[in-house]
């Protein structure tokens, strides 16, 4: 069969990337969707394996630094378009170790730009879709959202590798004219994403009574949006968005981090079957992150006036997805919160 367009997506394995390889194979029978990953600890193929048998679909174990492993992918499926989403993703990580942050984030994208303007040759009918984040604009005051024409100002070796990498990207559109979009996301939450960060924390320590570790007082601010409506944007800037142009994307949804514990709490306690407050007694204040960004709130009023994006679903119904995915499917935590991570993460808290 002869394929549409042969889109390699980095990162597929991982939170967001499974939850977008699902999507374009899905509505796209028609385009080969080439999964790029490395396997790092945060890619898991298990996201996947409802979907792996799927003609259309294809995995490549590989690392986005190495050239040549990225040569041969566009060479071998001849790639059309790149949805790029591979990255250390972790703030606290990147605290700790920002190196790999530079060499997967920086160097890696670079890489890859590299290869598709090789391999495209200036050709035009080709997208180079970066995925980034809103952390590159900085940390908010009480007021404000970002906007597409906000400043950089990133304070975290993560976001400051991700702003990085977002300069490379405009730099080939206009150096080179690679044609490019990118999209700048709030925090997502929803199924398959690693306990390392705050919601999945949270839910799989409240179920087995562990202490669940606010930083500071726990006043810090962040902007939740579901993990499908994100996938949903990217598909519809990637395909209507406009070339060299960045989009917000964002719920309107800004939460405490210790309103959003409190919520979880309240809504697993009815769920577990346990007593009204059990869950809230298990809150332990902990040290405050290095540098912790106050606050993040998007304007996601381009993309919804250009393309009509708005979030599917409310906070509250997308928590209530997520908490049940977990809850059902306990293994998948088990099996990854077991070995290395748990290593890590006694470390990380002990720490505190
Ligand atoms: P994740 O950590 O869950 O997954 C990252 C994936 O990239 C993993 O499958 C990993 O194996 C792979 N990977 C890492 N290094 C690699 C390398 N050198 N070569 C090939 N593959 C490699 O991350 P996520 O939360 O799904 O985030 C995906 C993208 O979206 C990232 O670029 C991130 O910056 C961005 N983003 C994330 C959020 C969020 O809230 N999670 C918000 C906005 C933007
Ligand atoms: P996180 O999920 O790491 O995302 P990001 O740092 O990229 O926004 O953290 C979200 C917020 O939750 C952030 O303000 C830090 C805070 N946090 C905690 O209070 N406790 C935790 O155990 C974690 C992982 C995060």
């Amino acid at each position: 069969m002869e394929f549409k367009k042969r889109i390699l997506v980095t990162g597929g394995a991982g939170f967001i990337g499974s939850h977008l390889v699902r999507l374009l194979l899905e509505k796209y029978p028609e385009y080969l969707i080439v999964n790029f990953d490395k396997l790092t600890y945060a890619g898991n193929l298990e996201n996947l394996k409802d979907i792996e048998h799927k003609s259309n679909y294809r995995f490549v174990k590989g690392d986005i630094t190495d050239v040549e492993a990225v040569k041969n992918a566009f060479n071998e499926y001849n790639i059309s378009d790149v949805i790029h989403l591979a990255a250390e993703s972790h703030v606290d990580r990147s605290i700790e170790g920002p190196m790999d942050f530079v060499m997967t984030n920086v160097v890696g994208t670079v890489n890859l730009l590299q290869c598709a303007r090789d391999h495209w040759k200036g050709g035009k009918d080709h997208i180079f879709h970066h995925v980034s984040t809103d952390e590159v604009y900085g940390s908010l005051g009480e007021t404000g959202l970002f906007m597409e024409t906000t400043p950089y100002d990133p304070r975290s070796p993560y976001s400051a590798s991700k702003a990085s990498s977002d300069h490379f990207v405009q730099a080939f559109y206009h150096t080179y004219g690679l044609p490019i979009k990118m999209s700048n996301c709030s925090n997502n939450y929803g199924s398959h994403q690693f306990p390392e960060k705050l919601i999945p924390l949270m839910i799989n320590n409240i179920v087995n009574e562990k202490p669940l570790p606010v930083y500071g007082t726990g006043a810090n601010i962040r902007d939740w949006l579901w993990v499908v409506d994100h996938a949903i944007a990217i598909d519809e800037i990637f395909h209507k968005g406009r070339l060299g142009e960045s989009y917000n994307v964002g719920g309107l949804n800004e939460w405490t981090n210790l309103d959003l514990v409190h919520y979880l709490c309240d809504l697993m306690d009815k769920k577990l079957g346990r007593s009204e407050g059990a869950s809230r007694q298990l809150i332990t204040f902990v040290t405050d992150r290095k540098g912790h960004d106050m606050r993040y709130a998007i304007d996601a009023s381009k993309i919804e006036k250009e393309l009509g994006w708005k979030p599917s679903v409310t906070f509250e119904q997308g928590l209530d997805l997520t908490v049940d995915w977990y809850l059902n499917n306990q293994d998948w935590i088990d099996s990854i919160t077991s070995g290395e991570y748990a290593t890590y993460y006694r470390n990380m808290y002990e720490e505190r």
